[in-house]
């Protein structure tokens, strides 16, 4: 009699689950025809736009979206009409194919991706949209043109995707406070969902852009949240003087050298007007030019 030996089989699951590809939509009809369907069966729709070239910061927004709706639509588009001439629209960072992957893996049901003839038909879109009350500060002042185009292009998702609700970063405060008053305005039957910063390791807030940055440039990239978060642990220590707290940020700011402070900003969070002396919440905003490259970074308080 022999006794019986036992192969070990390792079990054939992957350590982590595969997921099925996401839907590509291409057109306006592919879009309208996939919610038309998840709307039919009872489920909610969420969309999550993004200009590829995705990160751990757009993924965080993925994540979320799929806590809000049933399934989530992300879009890819890099919008012209957001950039200046000048402005960095040809080089802007692309990768469909690393994108799809990590769409893929973050459980989108669906990824849009228009080219500017399904977006802009015309060439151009003879209806504006914009919020000249949220126009006068932070990165409108120098990028006058910027919002207006992320209103009109948000604007057309939201009605080309018929999504229920959409999600975005609070990386990109004014942004968002710009899509919130356009959606409240125009009635948009869309929920506007705001989710956290997301950071690399040392503090940088993660961009598509700081693949622009040499290696001294990075470490000097490091002055925005090193500056942000000294306000910050003085906030958590007590300190309510806004001006104060801005001063703290300026200061590491201008230590940090081959950087132009575009602005250096303490404002309330709802409305983005400055705000002065003591108060009981804020947000400290800061935009800073390493040589090409403008990063924008934010920390809200209270
Ligand atoms: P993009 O810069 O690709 O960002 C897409 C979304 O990801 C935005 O909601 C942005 O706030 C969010 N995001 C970027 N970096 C983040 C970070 N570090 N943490 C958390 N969220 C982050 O913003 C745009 O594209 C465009 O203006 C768009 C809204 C798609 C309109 O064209």
């Amino acid at each position: 009699m022999h006794a019986l030996t036992h192969a070990v089989v390792e079990p054939l699951v992957p350590a982590v689950a595969l997921r099925a590809a996401p839907r590509l939509l291409r057109t306006v009809a592919d879009c309208r025809a996939f919610a038309a369907e998840h709307h039919a069966a009872g489920r909610t729709v969420a969309l999550v736009p993004t200009m590829g070239y995705l990160h751990d910061g757009h993924l965080s927004l993925v994540a979320r979206a799929r806590e809000e709706a049933d399934v989530v639509v992300m879009s890819i588009y890099v919008n012209p009409t957001q950039f200046a001439a000048g402005e960095d629209l040809d080089t802007y960072p692309r990768d469909e194919a690393g994108d799809l992957a990590k769409a893929t893996a973050a459980g989108c049901a669906a990824v849009f991706l228009p080219t500017t003839d399904v977006i802009y038909p015309r060439g151009h879109s003879a209806t504006q949209v914009a919020v000249p009350a949220l126009q006068q500060t932070l990165c409108a002042v120098d990028r006058p043109t910027h919002f207006p185009g992320v209103a009109l292009v948000v604007t057309k998702l939201f009605n080309i995707t018929g999504c229920d609700v959409a999600v975005f970063g609070e990386k990109d405060f004014q942004q968002l406070a710009v899509i919130r008053r356009v959606t409240e305005d125009l009635n948009l039957p869309v929920r506007v969902v705001g989710a956290p910063l997301v950071r690399e390791p040392d503090g940088l807030a993660m961009s598509s852009r700081n693949v622009y940055l040499g290696a001294e440039q990075r470490r000097e990239a490091l002055a925005l949240s090193q500056g942000l978060f000294a306000a910050e642990g003085a906030w958590l220590a007590g300190e309510r003087d806004a001006d104060r707290l801005k001063r703290m940020v300026e200061l590491r700011l201008q230590q940090a050298h081959g950087g132009i402070i575009d602005y250096c900003a303490a404002v309330d969070p709802d409305d983005l007007v400055p705000v002065t002396g003591e108060v009981d919440r804020l947000l400290l905003a800061v935009a800073v030019r390493l040589g090409k490259t403008r990063l924008i970074d934010n920390v809200r308080l209270g």
